[in-house]
């Protein structure tokens, strides 16, 4: 059930009044972050309401014990977590000698706004302490996009009818906590800690995997712009260091403390240097000033916006929401560290670990093609590249042998660190997305060194691992895939999933295909791959050959659909439409017994392949399986509405693009789902991207030039964005009527708009 709270508008998200029911939801919704680092909307000064308290970098993470009913051979031993970490925003203030803590003063006035356009955060409201006194209180703070390992927040008080004595505590924290830690243990162990006059470094290193992080910080305070020495008091421990200052205040002059962060860690610098890198950058960062590195910050998001940003004419809230989606899709990932890559909640919350999903290759990777660029959407699959190794040993631990892999569900470092067998094992089409991604990568930038250089060793692992998967049934006289999840996870075990055998099929033609094509590019390249990987080419192929040929495709002759899988009609027939709404979300209500014997799906499955696939199959065989498996589709996981707006509009059934793009756009800011205190749906917010460029926009890729078949919802006057493509940036502007592409750069490229081909100079 959506809510209106936030009020709308076309560059920023407003929170107006203070709910602190509400807290933890706008935590992750006012979330920021910079690819290197994020960090929940917690407040600076102490807080003892109800709170997540969030501040996660990138890649560090936390192998924690799972904890599982029953254990089975090939689970691995650990769950990845993103791990809480140093809390560099803190400053504690106290106010003759009482807290300023919101869940204890009375708040009048309170306004955060989030500002998309030049990525900071600020907040203001006026406190009512104890006597009658009031405290005006305004603070911007962001993460700066320019330099990864600063942030900066400038905190300013206004004594509004009293003069008194204000205690200001800036301090930095190790001493933090996972609330998902599955036995409530401490991830952060402290190295080393000094503190000096507005100054403090820390250290602090993770348990097991080793990682070192460092914090510094810098601060400086004025009174009305002059500038105030201080003989602060200085005070460490353990993983905490702190400042404390008192400042006389009067009424009516405003104070203003700056605090500049530096978090810095081993992933990217010496252990031993940590300490002085977090130091030195701090320092810089003071040196150069807030209004400097605010500068830089707002003229990075500038340049970034200027490639990604997509502009609905006629509808602010549609407006709001896919802005506030290509935000947060570019604070996630900014894709300079191959090392990285986007998890389903990015910085805003602990669930889902932190880890890669398929989501990436499935969902994400077309945004970051189109918007960030080729060498960012290259290190999303050359991330996968790296893992092959342990996606090889992941599959020898299932039995798979000679080269065959199987990437892992959820992942940080290549690891399987998913523990549930009908998942683990069995949800293996997430192996074709991963081939599918370097198909469409190379789809979109024509790049097929891609292939000789990394791809095809993939490629080849990949089909390895299909080949041995399927089984030959005798019965049947055809391959079979047996026991295995499809991308709808209310059906486990189940027996040809189409969509899983569908790319399974797909990969080794795929696979077969890339060897032709890596043999006309660089025949030394081949031979190295094949020596490599030790490839069999005549057997192997052959094999593949015979599996491609002779796949059992589950079909219903008398509706002319895939069947999801075997024996699926099976099931007693009903639609959601059927269902009482409030035993919605089924997965809420009902017991996990019933969701698996019902008909209901949870997410696009048979549509995926045809989304993934559409040009193999003609429009009527996407419209039957569009009406038979749309309304058995219950959209309980945020990347299924994506998939269907793009088929929907496709299919020119725009009423229900849009009913489902809603869905998608505002998932966490209207919180459909009642869920965004956890954080936010990073990896879906590509599929709302997906739902307006290649749903309304109707863009594909076919034959190295742009197609468009715009399409606009009613109430929308214009849609217009920006797409990186053939070297160029194009400015595609669609209206109701009319509609436009241009080239902004020099290079040639070829576009069509509703099938009329032209060349763009
Ligand atoms: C979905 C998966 C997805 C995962 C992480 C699950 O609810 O069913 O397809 O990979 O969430 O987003």
């Amino acid at each position: 059930m959506k809510e209106k709270y936030l009020v709308a508008d076309e560059w920023n998200i407003i929170e107006e009044g203070w709910d602190p029911a509400r807290q933890e939801g706008s935590e992750s919704i006012f979330s920021l972050g910079n690819g290197h680092m994020g960090q929940r909307a917690n407040f600076e000064e102490q807080y003892t309401g109800k709170h997540l308290q969030g501040s996660y970098i990138a890649g560090i993470y936390y192998p924690d014990k799972t904890r599982v009913g029953w254990w089975k051979n090939g689970y691995p031993d650990y769950f990845a977590k993103v791990l809480n970490s140093v809390n560099w925003i803190g400053i504690n203030l106290s106010i003759d000698g009482e807290a300023l803590d919101l869940a204890k003063v009375k708040v009048r006035e309170f306004r955060r706004i989030l500002n998309m356009k030049t990525g900071t955060l600020s907040r203001s409201f006026t406190a009512e302490l104890h006597g009658g006194r009031e405290l005006k209180v305004e603070t911007l703070r962001f993460i700066s996009m320019k330099r990864k390992e600063i942030g900066a927040i400038r905190y300013s008080l206004t004594p509004l009818n009293f003069e008194g004595s204000i205690s200001y505590t800036p301090y930095l924290d190790f001493d933090v906590v996972n609330h998902d830690s599955n036995y409530d243990e401490q991830f952060w162990e402290g190295v080393e800690e000094h503190v000096g006059t507005q100054k403090a470094v820390l250290s602090a290193r993770t348990k097991k995997l080793d990682f070192h992080v460092a914090a510094a910080m810098r601060y400086e305070f004025f009174e009305d712009g002059k500038h105030i020495t201080l003989y602060p008091e200085m005070e460490k421990r353990a993983r905490y260091a702190q400042n404390t200052f008192a400042a006389t205040v009067e009424e009516g002059k405003t104070y203003h403390l700056y605090k500049y962060a530096a978090v810095v860690s081993s992933l990217h610098h010496t252990k031993a240097a940590l300490i002085s890198v977090a130091d030195n950058l701090a320092s810089d960062a003071m040196n150069d000033g807030f209004r400097q590195l605010l500068d830089e910050h707002t003229t990075d998001w500038a340049a970034r916006w200027e490639k990604s940003d997509i502009m609905i004419e006629g509808d602010v809230e549609a407006q709001q929401g896919i802005r506030f989606n290509i935000f947060q899709l570019t604070q996630t990932y900014t894709g300079e560290d191959a090392r990285l890559n986007i998890g389903p909640k990015g910085f805003t919350g602990e669930k889902y670990g932190g880890s890669t999903y398929w989501d990436t290759e499935a969902y994400c990777l077309p945004f970051y093609m189109a918007s960030a660029g080729q060498e960012v959407a290259k290190n999303l699959l050359v991330y996968r590249y790296n893992h092959l190794p342990k996606a090889i040993e992941n599959a020898e631990k299932l039995g798979f042998t000679g080269g065959a892999a199987l990437y892992p569900m959820v992942t940080m470092n290549g690891e399987e660190c998913h523990n549930e067998w009908e998942i683990t094992f069995e949800e293996i089409h997430r192996n074709g997305a991963i081939a599918y991604a370097i198909y469409n990568y190379i789809r979109y930038f024509g790049d097929e060194t891609y292939l000789a250089d990394y791809g095809l060793e993939v490629l080849i692992a990949i089909a390895r691992f299909w080949a041995q998967r399927v089984n030959w049934s005798t019965a049947k006289q055809q391959y079979v895939m047996l026991g295995v999840t499809g991308p709808n996870e209310y059906e486990n075990n189940v027996n040809n999933n189409w969509y899983t055998s569908y790319i399974a099929q797909w990969c080794l033609s795929y696979a077969l295909e890339s060897i032709a094509q890596v043999e006309e590019l660089d025949k030394t390249r081949l031979t190295e791959i094949f020596d490599k990987t030790a490839f069999d080419r005549e057997k192997e192929s052959e094999q593949w050959q015979h599996i491609i040929h002779k796949l059992y495709l589950p079909y219903d002759e008398a509706q002319g659909i895939f069947l999801q899988q075997e024996n699926y009609l099976d099931k007693e027939q009903r639609t959601a439409e059927d269902l009482d709404p409030g035993e919605r979300p089924i997965n809420q209500h009902w017991s996990w017994d019933r969701i698996l014997r019902s008909c209901f799906i949870k997410q696009a499955d048979v549509l995926q392949g045809l989304y993934f696939f559409e040009e193999d199959f003609d429009r009527e065989t996407v419209r039957r399986n569009f009406d038979f498996y749309e309304p058995r589709t219950l959209h309980e996981s945020s990347l299924s509405p994506c998939v269907h707006v793009v088929l929907a509009a496709y299919l020119d059934k725009m009423e229900k693009a849009y009913e489902l793009y809603l869905r998608t756009s505002r998932l966490d800011l209207d919180d459909y789902n009642r869920e965004v205190h956890e954080g936010l749906h990073i990896t879906s917010m590509a599929g709302t991207w997906l739902s307006v460029v290649e749903g309304f926009g109707g863009m594909r890729v076919r034959n190295g030039a742009l197609h468009f078949t715009p399409k606009l919802p009613k109430g929308w006057h214009k849609l217009s964005f920006k797409i990186a493509f053939g070297g160029t940036t194009l400015l595609c502007s669609f209206g109701r009527e009319n509609h436009m592409v241009k080239n902004l750069g020099v290079q040639k490229v070829k576009v069509a708009i509703n099938g009329k081909e032209a060349q763009l100079v």
